[in-house]
């Protein structure tokens, strides 16, 4: 089959790689209608999540139909169309009976590498590196998807395939960030960050009764969007005062929860950003931080700051002093997908949660290098783009 795989640093290239067979009783293979990009596999492709190998299939983010069920399957049948939580978990462990999902103890089979790293591995995910479980991805034509009953979802015959696709990943991030955040109704909730994921905690948040969302980014484009279909307010970091507009718009108080959405990779101008850089370049820090630096700052004395943004490792002037002084809690987490799924495809079919104009970009797997880098440098209006195996 077609499968598009990371070729070393922003390299990426469709090849033929063997079909996938089922492996265990719980697995199904999926025929994927659709799988999309995702600021995470930035990343990898960047050489920033450093365990990646020549030939891995890309892609965690997708939707297809059962086309075969292992022995032990009882909620899918072959020509469901299913959509699939980016993160695997096995459901039955202690932390998935907690629905804490993503930290499942039996979703990632190559452990060594995480709990060396963080004294404990997280679960699995698809094309997500050697350290996340060397799962094939689904930028592909066929996958093979694991705990089939836990982490497959039947999408219900009024959402479109596009509009579901981002149940299996961006939009479940955002819902957690905000849920997790504890985003209570009239509360006043900043989101950094106006990617799909960002875009989809603000959404969230909305949708969980806050008075007024406010979104930051740099780029006017994604930040119009996050507007027109979250019902934010919008802020552009280039051009705004960001502490001061922060302080205007909640009373002199600061926001309640301060959403993370943009991970290691972050932006920031001046001489800050590029003193970040050099640091994470020289490996002196694995990661760049400025805005969740700045969400650690302006969160009003006793909020709380979630971060959803992808990290590796360790950085570089934590403001501690801040977190402990003005009693903040600071929480994070890698997707709870299985958790959130079904309550996102009902709001997807009641038209409360809308997610296709994410897809601003579609293409096959062979255009995937152009599809990569367009949505890197945020060129051409993209948002996310979707590849049509
Ligand atoms: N926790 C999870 O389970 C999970 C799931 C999916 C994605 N993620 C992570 O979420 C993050 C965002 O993903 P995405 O797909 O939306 O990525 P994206 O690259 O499409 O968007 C990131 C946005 O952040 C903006 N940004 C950069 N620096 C900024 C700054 N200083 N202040 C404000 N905005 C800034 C960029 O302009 C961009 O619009 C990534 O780190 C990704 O790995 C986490
Ligand atoms: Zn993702
Ligand atoms: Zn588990």
């Amino acid at each position: 089959m077609k499968a598009l795989c990371w070729e070393g640093v922003n390299k990426v290239a469709p090849r033929d790689v063997p079909d996938p067979q089922i492996r265990n009783s719980g697995d199904v293979i999926v025929r994927v209608r659709q799988s999309v990009t995702c600021g995470s596999d930035l990343h990898l492709l960047g050489g920033y999540i450093p365990f990646m190998r020549q030939g891995d299939v890309l892609g965690h983010e997708f939707l297809g139909d059962v086309v075969e069920v292992g022995a032990g399957v009882r909620r899918h049948a072959v020509g469901d169309r299913v959509v699939v939580s980016s993160f695997i978990a096995c459901g039955q462990c202690w932390y998935c009976q907690r629905q804490e999902f993503s930290l499942c103890d039996n979703g990632n089979t190559n452990p060594a590498i995480t709990e060396q790293m963080w004294g404990a591995a997280p679960g699995g995910c698809f094309g997500y590196s050697h350290a996340m479980g060397g799962n094939a991805g689904s930028h592909a034509e066929y996958v093979r998807v694991p705990f089939a009953d836990v982490g497959a979802f039947t999408v219900p015959d009024g959402v479109s395939d596009t509009r579901a696709l981002f149940a299996s990943d961006s939009a479940a991030t955002g819902w957690m960030g905000a849920d997790l955040g504890g985003v209570r109704p009239g509360d006043v909730v900043a989101v950094w960050g106006a990617g799909a994921v960002g875009q989809m905690a603000a959404r969230a948040a909305m949708l969980l009764g806050a008075e007024r969302v406010i979104c930051i980014d740099r780029y006017d484009y994604r930040l119009a969007m996050t507007a027109r279909h979250a019902g934010a307010e919008t802020l552009n970091y280039e051009r705004d005062d960001i502490g001061g507009e922060l302080l205007e718009r909640t009373g002199g108080r600061g926001p309640d929860v301060c959403i993370e959405a943009v991970g290691m990779e972050a932006h920031a101008p001046g001489p800050q950003g590029a003193y970040d850089m050099v640091k994470q370049q020289l490996r002196l820090q694995t990661d760049r931080t400025a805005p969740l630096r700045a969400a650690i700052y302006h969160c009003r004395k006793g909020g709380t700051v979630f971060v959803l943004g992808v990290f590796a490792g360790a950085v570089d002037k934590f403001p501690l002093g801040a977190l402990m002084n003005k009693g903040l809690t600071v929480r994070g987490a890698q997707m709870h997908g299985q958790r959130y799924i079904p309550m996102l495809l009902e709001r997807m079919a009641r038209g409360e949660l809308v997610t296709e104009h994410l897809a601003t970009h579609m293409m096959s797997l062979d255009d995937g290098q152009r599809g990569y880098d367009i949505f890197k440098d945020k060129a051409d209006g993209c948002v996310r783009t979707v590849f049509t195996p």
